[in-house]
């Protein structure tokens, strides 16, 4: 039973989208496991002028093979009106959507009382302190999860039903506009305006809805091919991540057993996902952050802004001690690097591979309190760079030697395979094979 997870290794934005666009050719469900419309998988094909991109928020990276059936599985938090305006926008593009999209009963609701509760309360941390806000994206993510363990989120399936959701919903608004009012001094939303809006999306969302998880055990026994596309990333983890800045769900690959409902045993394959550098939006613990202008030029090179905010991305160095941590909670069996050729014209390249604690005391292991990490200092190897632009490069043995030695460095470090290489935001720019003598000699 075939299932194969890619996850984000770093703070997210690693290149996830383009890696399961591409596996979705072998695949025949790709389905998304966890967040929201928080997320931004950008997919580029074309050429020149006929150069295309499409940043995906909700729908699974494979909706543009036509072969595939995407799902949205029980453990994402779901916008309505974000998810029409996606389909919409696909649509248009000429691809059909409705036939091959599957939305999970059981997926909470995302509603505006969520973003309006989630600004507030970003406020009141910036208040706090300069740097006390999480620096969320704005989506309504954390205050929808917040109600769903709470007990008391509205669901998919609740949108079936408009006269029980007139209810549930005005009973949810009032209870928010008192925290609105009374605790954050916000304007209250209007009750009536809401519910109207919601009852509305019933007959628009019903094609989509099912019982995911029943779908997809229905796929794996038949044989199907299932690749589960975390958002997010590892580090982001509300577990495992650098609590407090994290986001509210599971990128990790537990969650994708929880947000599918598919048997941990069906995971064949779990891929990280390693942008060749590191990036991290909104606040929070970054070791081998760059400021000043190599920060700059990183940033720039990469195009390192916001997918979904459009936020420049803190950059810096690669970080294996990190990336060490994120392989064994993940048990990765391989790895995916994106993003290399960003770092040609550098003369050398640093890697972390240890940090130095406040006490001067040197690990390798990832630290898990927030403090400890935020005083951690990167101790470094120096690699030798690269002048050559390689996003012609289709195999490693295309490479700079320097390059293939990078490659071959993170590989050591992390005791694991470098399955494939990105080396620019198109579809082709891709190297398969690996770095091994097969691959250098193709
Ligand atoms: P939230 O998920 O909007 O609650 O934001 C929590 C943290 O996760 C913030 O630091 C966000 O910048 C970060 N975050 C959320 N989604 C993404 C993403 O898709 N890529 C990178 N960072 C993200």
């Amino acid at each position: 039973m075939p299932v194969t997870v890619i996850i984000g290794s770093q703070w997210g934005d690693e290149g996830k989208g383009k890696l399961v666009d591409l596996m979705s050719e072998d695949a025949d469900v790709v389905a998304r496991y966890q967040g929201g419309a928080n997320a931004g998988h950008t997919i580029c094909w074309g050429d020149g002028a006929e150069a295309k991109e499409f940043v995906l928020h909700l729908i699974p990276s494979g909706i543009f093979h036509e072969g595939t059936t995407c799902v949205i599985g029980n453990g994402v938090v779901l916008d309505p009106a974000a998810v029409l305006d996606e389909i919409e926008k696909i649509e248009a593009l000429g691809y059909d959507v409705e036939g091959r999209l599957k939305i999970s009963h059981n997926a909470h609701l995302i509603m505006p009382y969520h973003k309006q509760v989630e600004a507030a309360q970003e406020a009141a941390r910036s208040e706090d302190s300069e740097d006390g806000a999480i620096g969320t994206t704005g989506r309504g993510i954390g205050p929808a999860y917040t109600d769903k363990f709470a007990r008391r989120g509205i669901r998919v399936v609740d949108l079936l039903d408009p006269e029980s959701l007139r209810d549930k919903l005005t009973r949810a608004i009032e209870e928010k506009n008192a925290l609105l009012e009374g605790v954050y001094d916000v304007e209250p939303l209007d009750v009536d305006e809401i519910v109207e809006e919601y009852v509305a999306f019933d007959e628009q969302i019903d094609p989509y809805v099912t019982d995911t998880s029943q779908y997809l055990t229905r796929a794996l026994s038949s044989g199907q091919r299932v690749l589960a596309e975390g958002a997010q990333g590892s580090l982001l983890d509300v577990d495992f991540g650098t609590y407090p800045f994290v986001t509210s769900s599971h990128p990790t690959a537990g969650g994708c057993c929880t947000g599918l409902g598919v048997p941990p045993t069906a995971v064949e394959r779990a891929v990280g996902v390693v942008k060749a550098y590191s990036t991290r939006v909104g606040n929070g613990p970054f070791v081998t952050e760059l400021h000043g202008e190599m920060g700059e030029r990183l940033r720039e090179a990469g195009g390192e802004f916001g997918a979904t905010t459009g936020r420049p991305r803190r950059c810096g160095w690669l970080d294996l001690v990190a990336l060490g941590y994120t392989a064994s909670v993940n048990g990765f069996t391989e790895v995916a690097v994106t993003k290399l050729d960003v770092l040609s014209g550098f003369d050398e390249l640093k890697v972390c591979t240890r940090y130095r604690l406040p006490s001067g005391e040197e690990v390798r292991r990832f630290p898990s309190e927030v403090e400890t990490l935020r005083r951690a200092e990167p101790v470094y190897e120096t690699l030798p760079g690269w002048d050559a632009d390689i996003t012609g490069a289709r195999a490693a043995g295309a490479l700079p030697t320097e390059a293939r030695d990078y490659l071959r460095f993170v590989e050591e470090e992390l005791d694991l395979t470098v399955g494939l290489t990105s080396v620019g935001p198109r579809r082709d720019q891709v190297l398969t094979g690996g770095t091994g003598e097969a691959a250098m000699a193709a």
